[in-house]
């Protein structure tokens, strides 16, 4: 028996996850779905995002299919998606890309960099640690090469090791591991790679970085394929796998039924593949793609469907066997 942990968390999350889990439930009617509330709208009801009880519960689960969760900006209120990566120890952060005559991966490290959590804050200044261990380094770097591998791709190195030192040693770990696995590499300064890569995304395969630089070039990276309301992700360990949209909760859209569902979809197929059913994965890529190309679409990409509608399409095109 599989079982699913679903988190629709906040947001636009209560919207697409309904549809990503309907597409699941289509194609595995033998998955067994249970729920766990975790987020914003928990601490606002209860004073807790996030029991460990919950914890608990996603650790029971073969998989977590999770919406999105707002992190409010304020002093002492602890991300949930931090706290989840971290105790489930979902180190490495694939994030796809693929459009026209691309297909990229970026390989983000999930755990450390910073986003360490080690953090100060007075009234003078305010600092945060950037932990970049070799342990970490090595497992990231090793997943990426494991993909490059599979992949038959370059592997592309995103650091600033011009100006941070943490950069310099995650930089050589990762080309002593590319070296190693005599797998063909090239690095390149965060900075530079984002805007090469959204003007020549062919030159790219699979891209590893720390996890701030991830974060922001995976959503520049969207803008290559679509917009976020595309990009799904999976957030892997050694024991626990986590599938999740890029994109965040979206509080300017949520409620509207105009959030895209795609994102959550594909992360779904993510999870599909994970569990080593590439043919539901192409089937739901096939389904997406034949609708987008009919002009069945929410409003980001200038299409007139709601959440709903364009989730109730999906479900169709899926049921044909073509
Ligand atoms: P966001 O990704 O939620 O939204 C950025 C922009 O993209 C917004 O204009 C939004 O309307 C649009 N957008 C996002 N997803 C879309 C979709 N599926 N369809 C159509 N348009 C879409 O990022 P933002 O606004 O920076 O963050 C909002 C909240 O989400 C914050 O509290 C943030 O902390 C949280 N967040 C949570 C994440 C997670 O749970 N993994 C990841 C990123 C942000
Ligand atoms: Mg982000």
């Amino acid at each position: 028996m599989t079982r699913i942990a679903v988190v629709e968390g906040d947001g636009i999350g209560h919207e697409v996850i309904p549809v990503a889990q309907k597409a699941l439930a289509l194609l595995h009617p033998e998955y067994e779905f249970f729920s766990v509330d975790v987020g914003y709208g928990k601490w606002e009801e209860t004073g807790c995002p996030c029991a460990d009880r919950d914890l608990g519960a996603l650790k029971t689960a073969d998989a977590i299919l999770f919406g999105a969760i707002t992190t409010p900006p304020m002093k002492d209120y602890q991300s949930v998606v931090l706290r989840i990566r971290k105790s489930l120890d979902l180190y490495a952060n694939l994030r796809p890309i693929r459009g026209d005559g691309f297909d990229i991966m970026i390989v983000r490290e999930n755990t450390e960099g910073l986003y360490s959590g080690i953090e100060e804050t007075t009234t003078a200044r305010a600092t945060t640690l950037r932990v970049v261990s070799r342990a970490g380094t090595e497992r990231i770097v090793r997943t990426a090469i494991r993909l490059a591998k599979e992949r038959d791709g370059l592997l592309t190195i995103g650091h600033k090791a011009n100006v941070i030192k943490s950069d310099v040693f995650f930089r050589d770990i990762c080309i002593a591991e590319a070296q190693a696995a005599g797998i063909e590499y090239n690095d390149r300064f965060i900075d530079a790679l984002s805007l090469d890569i959204l003007q020549h995304p062919k030159n790219y395969n699979v891209v590893v970085t720390t996890n701030m630089f991830g974060d922001i070039l995976s959503d520049v990276a969207a803008y290559l394929v679509g917009g976020l309301g595309l990009v799904p992700s999976a957030n892997i360990g050694d024991e626990y796998a986590l599938f999740e949209p890029v994109h965040g909760s979206a509080p300017d859209i949520a409620g509207g039924n105009i959030a895209n569902p795609i994102a959550a979809v594909r992360s779904a197929a993510m999870l599909l593949d994970h569990f080593g059913d590439a043919e539901g994965a192409a089937r739901i890529d096939t389904a997406i793609r034949t609708l987008v190309a009919r002009g069945i679409c929410t409003r980001d990409l200038c299409g007139s469907y709601g959440t709903r509608e364009f989730g109730d399409a999906l479900i169709t095109q899926l049921c044909k066997k073509t």
